[in-house]
């Protein structure tokens, strides 16, 4: 494909148009839009694809988002250059950010996000003073950074950030080589404008481009290609010796999928278009434990199409990180706790992956659509998982998720207005199984419903058509009646509106096969009659039936119980994460004492807040003795935590 002249494909601009808003008239807007894409050619391209260089943003109320102060459709950021300095002692960024912005003839001033950075200017592009105010901070949200632009496009802010949320400093302690500090960021959902001063929504999406500049020992990398070999940069007096590294993202991303790591870190390729980057006494278990990726890649390609964004490289995280796996473009991040030596917690890498097309190719406007981003790439996470380790693993899997769908509706009830998959402004949060797992097992229902030829070819041009753009809950609705549904009676078999926009469980939902899981429910119904254990089948289990063994037996278990259970089952060596993490629950959930050194163990190593939030509840709810643990523990480990588990944390411990 001639990436050039597709760019900007006229009907990409007119068919949709009416969705959009532009800030100018739209033959202007195609006018500008193509000689800005016109500049950008002939420039080497890594990906084969068609993305344009400016990407529409949505007007309508449901793509608002309330969580940016952003007025994008007075003027609004197409392009972010930063040129930061990475300084460990301070821990903090500093240095510029080179804006250009799009904005009618006659507007001038611009919104940008900005949560606690110290703005030392902000000038035009000929270095002349800008007037700007920082608002006032809203919790959770920052501050707007209102600057008279006046006919200025192109504003250069020269800022630095100190305790941004999004960024965690590592202790050469944290690192398992304990020789280098070590830095990464976690952008998703708001974090981002604590190091970045943009418009910091995922409906406004930018190009960007970067130069980082850190100590000569340590590798930066991030979510955009490198784009020159790193420099050696002449030092200061008195100043040690340090490198520029150069990135581009020349497609336009939401802002919170900008993404940065730093450290002691090394590459090694997994297949033509794929790597992983790691510590090096990782990089080998790492690399093992990848080694499906390109397998994946082409799997992923086969079920919904190109793969849009050149290379797909990942980075295995220092323990800290919060989250098991965050899908920065051509950069995942991902914990090292998915690694079990036997690839059974991959299904990780699979998400990841397949964010490259929801999420990242097709985004949700705003967070209430959520599920956009999250349920469907559950769902395709799922097909990947069938393609690469067969129908058996993906239904056991599939099953699992199923499960902690009904737990949530039990336990915050099926009237319950967060558990739509839109989700309502301010309603409590009812945790991932809505928008991840009644997200996925929509779609799954859908395609039970239509069949799973017409099922695909309807994702597919989902993708397509909306690649490189925002999407609502309406806008797929709307494209399910229009692309999918065959006639009425189908509508009526779909429930589709009551799926996207009703609390609960619609009564068509696809059901994952009981067979799934026939052998370790009954095994689990043995334990609990007769405390029966077949040592054996657990040897031979995979690891979604030793979770589901786990979360099946009983609740309430006596010390002889457990003690039985870890005898025979070694569950406090486990070196699977998950299995362990699930038996540390357990095992605090009823004081289970010669278990608490591990728990505390894991809670000093392990950041990843899937894990340490609940292992703290767990210890809280168990009165005066587990609130003991709970605090003498988090008082050693909170400094080791990235603010994403803190705040969380905090909220459980130490209120
Ligand atoms: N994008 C998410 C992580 C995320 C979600 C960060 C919301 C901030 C706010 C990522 O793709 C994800 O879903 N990670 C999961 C793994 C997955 C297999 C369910 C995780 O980290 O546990
Ligand atoms: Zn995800």
């Amino acid at each position: 494909m001639d990436t050039c002249s597709s760019a900007i494909d006229p009907p990409f601009v007119i068919e949709t148009f009416d969705h959009f808003i532009f800030p100018e008239i739209p033959m202007r807007f195609l006018a500008a839009a193509s000689l800005m894409f016109l500049a950008a050619c002939g420039a080497p391209d890594a990906g084969d694809t068609d993305a344009p260089k400016v990407a529409p943003v949505l007007t309508s109320d449901d793509a608002r988002d309330d969580q940016t102060f952003a007025q994008p459709e007075l003027a609004r950021v197409t392009h972010i250059d930063l040129d930061l300095d990475l300084d460990f002692d301070k821990q903090m960024v500093s240095g510029s950010a080179m804006l250009d912005i799009l904005a009618d003839k006659g507007v001038d001033t611009v919104i940008l996000d900005d949560d606690g950075l110290t703005i030392d200017t902000v000038t035009d592009a000929d270095g002349k003073p800008l007037e700007y105010e920082v608002g006032a901070v809203v919790e959770g949200k920052g501050a707007p950074l209102t600057i008279t632009m006046g006919d200025a496009r192109e504003i250069t802010i020269n800022y630095s950030a100190s305790d941004a949320a999004a960024l965690q400093w590592l202790s050469p302690a944290q690192t398992a080589g304990g020789e280098h500090p070590y830095l990464l960021s976690q952008g998703q959902a708001t974090l981002n404008r604590t190091w970045i001063p943009t418009q910091d929504s995922p409906g406004i999406r930018q190009t960007w481009s970067a130069r980082i500049t850190a100590p000569e020992d340590l590798t930066v990398v991030m979510s955009g290609l490198a784009a020159d070999e790193p420099e050696a940069v002449e030092p200061k007096e008195g100043e040690k010796p340090r490198r520029a590294f150069t990135f581009e993202m020349d497609k336009p991303v939401a802002p919170y999928l900008i993404a940065i790591a730093a450290g002691d870190i090394v590459f090694k390729e997994l297949g033509p278009r794929s790597g992983v980057w790691s510590e090096p006494s990782m990089i080998e278990a790492a690399a093992a434990e990848l080694s499906d990726t390109e397998a994946m890649i082409d799997a992923a390609e086969k079920l919904y199409g190109e793969y849009r964004w050149g290379r797909y490289d990942m980075i295995v995280l220092p323990p800290a990180f919060p989250y098991g796996g965050m899908e920065n473009p051509v950069m995942t991040f991902l914990t090292p706790t998915f690694i079990a030596g036997d690839r059974s917690l991959t299904g990780l890498v699979a998400h990841e992956l397949a964010h490259s097309w929801s999420g990242n190719l097709v985004t949700n406007a705003n967070w209430t659509d959520s599920w956009l981003n999250e349920g469907v790439t559950s769902y395709f996470e799922n097909r990947i998982v069938e393609e690469i380790y067969g129908k058996e693993r993906a239904d056991q899997e599939a099953a699992l998720s199923f499960a902690s769908i009904e737990e949530t509706l039990a336990e915050v009830g099926p009237d319950a207005a967060g558990t739509a998959l839109h989700q309502p402004v301010n309603t409590d949060p009812v945790g991932s199984a809505i928008v991840y797992d009644k997200g996925a097992f929509f779609l799954r229902t859908v395609e039970s419903i239509v069949g799973r030829e017409r099922f695909d070819a309807w994702l597919q041009q989902w993708f397509d058509n909306h690649a490189f753009q925002p999407a609502t809950s309406a806008m797929i609705l709307a494209d399910m009646e229009k692309n999918l549904v065959a006639d009425e009676a189908e509508a009526e078999k779909l429930k589709l509106r009551e799926w996207i926009y009703e609390p609960g469980l619609p009564d068509n939902v696809a059901r994952p096969d009981p067979a799934a899981f026939a052998e370790v429910d009954s095994a689990a119904e043995a334990f609990s009659a007769e405390r029966d254990l077949d040592v054996d089948a657990w040897g031979e289990w995979t690891s979604a039936e030793r979770q589901r063994f786990l979360a099946k037996i009983p609740r309430e278990l006596n010390e002889a119980d457990l003690a039985a259970l870890d005898d025979a089952l070694s569950l406090t060596a486990s070196t699977n994460n998950e299995e362990l993490f699930l038996w540390l629950e357990l095992a605090m959930q009823n004081r289970y004492e010669a278990a608490v050194p591990a728990t505390e163990t894991f809670l000093a190593n392990v950041g990843r807040r899937k894990f340490v939030a609940p292992l703290f509840e767990a210890l809280m709810e168990q009165g005066a003795w587990g609130q003991a643990i709970a605090k003498r523990t988090y008082a050693k480990t909170r400094p080791s935590y990235h603010s994403v588990t803190q705040g969380t944390v905090d909220g459980l411990v130490l209120s």
